[in-house]
C-alpha cells in the first residue's frame, strides 16, 4: 500500500530535504540551552501581573474564547485519529507547500516546528483558520475543506503531526537576558504553558518548547496587537506592558525550552481520542 510505503520511508525522505535544504544552525544557537546567566540589572519596566484568577471584565471575552469554533473542532476531537490517513493529508496538503516533510520548520521562523505539537492544539488551530478567527492568508487556502478536507482529515492530520520527532536546533535568541526570560516565564507562561513549554492538551495551549525565535517573538507581537483573535484574552492582557526587551528575554528563553527524549524521537500513534472536552476548559477560573 502506497500510504504504508511512504511511511516507511520518511526517514529517508526527512534525511534528503534536510540535506537539500542546507538544514543548519546559526553559530549562536548551541544545542544545548546555556545556563542562565545572572543578569547585570534585574530591573524591568514590566508590570507583571499573574492573574490566578481573571478579572470579571474578561469574563465574557474568555467565554466567547471557548466558544469559538466550537462545531468543528468538538466534530474533531471526538473521532480517533488515523496516523497513516493522516501521513497522507500532511503529504498532500501540508510538507510539499511549506511545512516539509519533516515539519521542524525554518530556522529564520519563516515556518514553525509543528512536529510534535499536541494534537488538541493543531485541531483547535486548523478550525480557527478555517472559522477566520486567526488571520493567516499564508495558511487560509490550505486549511479550506477543499483542501484538507473535512473533520475526519482533521482529526487525521493532528495526530499524525503529534507522533513526528522534533529538533532542539531550532532558531534560539542571543541569549543575553536568559535570566530575566526565566522569571518572566515562571510568573506569567508557566501557569498555562507548562514549566518546560510542554503545553495543555485539554485546554487547548500550546507546546512551545524549541520553537524558533523569530516565530515566538513574531506570533506574540501578533497575539497582543489582536492580529490572532483566537488567542486567550488572559495571555493578551497580561503581555500588554512587557518592553521590547522583555519580549526578546522570555521568547529566548523558551526557544531554548527542551523537548522530551519522547518527543525528539517521535511519540508512536495513539489512535483514540485522549480527551474529547465539550468546551476548553480553565483551570484558572
Ligand atoms: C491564560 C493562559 C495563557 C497564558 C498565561 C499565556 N499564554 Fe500563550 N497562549 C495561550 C493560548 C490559549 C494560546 C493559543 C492561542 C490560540 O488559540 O491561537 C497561546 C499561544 C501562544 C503563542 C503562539 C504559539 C504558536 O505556536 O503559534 C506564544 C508564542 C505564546 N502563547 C507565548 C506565551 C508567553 C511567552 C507567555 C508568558 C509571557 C504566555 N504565552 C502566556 C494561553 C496562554
Amino acid at each position: 500500500m502506497i500510504y504504508f510505503s511512504a511511511f516507511s520511508l520518511l526517514p529517508a525522505i526527512l534525511l534528503g530535504v534536510a540535506m537539500s535544504v542546507g538544514w543548519s544552525v546559526p553559530a549562536w544557537a548551541g544545542t544545548e540551552a546555556t545556563p542562565p546567566q545572572a543578569s547585570k540589572s534585574t530591573e524591568t519596566s514590566t508590570p507583571f501581573r499573574r492573574f490566578l484568577t481573571p478579572p470579571s471584565r474578561l469574563t465574557p471575552l474568555i467565554e466567547n474564547w471557548k466558544n469559538q469554533s466550537r462545531g468543528e473542532r468538538e466534530a474533531a476531537l471526538h473521532l480517533s485519529g488515523n496516523v497513516i490517513n493522516g501521513l497522507r493529508v500532511y503529504l498532500d496538503s501540508c510538507s510539499n507547500k511549506c511545512h516539509l516533510p519533516h515539519g521542524q520548520g525554518s530556522i529564520n521562523g519563516e515556518y514553525p516546528q509543528i512536529a510534535g505539537q499536541l494534537r488538541e492544539v493543531t485541531i483547535k488551530q486548523l478550525a480557527d483558520i478555517r472559522a477566520k478567527n486567526r488571520d493567516n492568508p499564508t495558511m487560509y487556502r490550505f486549511a479550506l475543506p477543499s483542501e484538507v478536507g473535512g473533520v475526519q482529515n482533521i482529526a487525521d492530520v493532528a495526530a499524525y503531526i503529534e507522533t513526528m520527532p522534533m529538533t532542539q536546533e531550532n532558531g534560539k535568541g542571543p541569549g543575553t537576558d536568559l535570566e530575566l526570560g526565566r522569571r518572566i516565564h515562571d510568573q506569567d507562561c508557566v501557569v498555562c504553558h507548562g514549566a518546560h513549554g510542554e503545553g495543555k492538551a485539554e485546554q487547548y495551549y500550546p507546546l512551545y518548547q524549541a520553537q524558533h525565535y523569530e516565530y515566538l517573538v513574531r506570533q506574540y507581537q501578533w497575539i497582543r496587537d489582536g492580529r490572532r483573535r483566537n488567542a486567550h484574552p488572559m495571555m493578551v492582557e497580561q503581555i500588554q506592558g512587557y518592553t521590547q526587551k522583555d519580549i526578546a528575554a522570555v521568547m529566548d528563553y523558551v526557544s531554548r525550552l527542551k523537548p522530551s527524549a519522547a518527543k525528539l524521537k517521535g511519540l508512536a500513534p495513539i489512535s483514540a481520542p485522549r480527551s474529547a472536552p465539550s468546551a476548553p476548559k480553565d483551570d484558572l477560573l
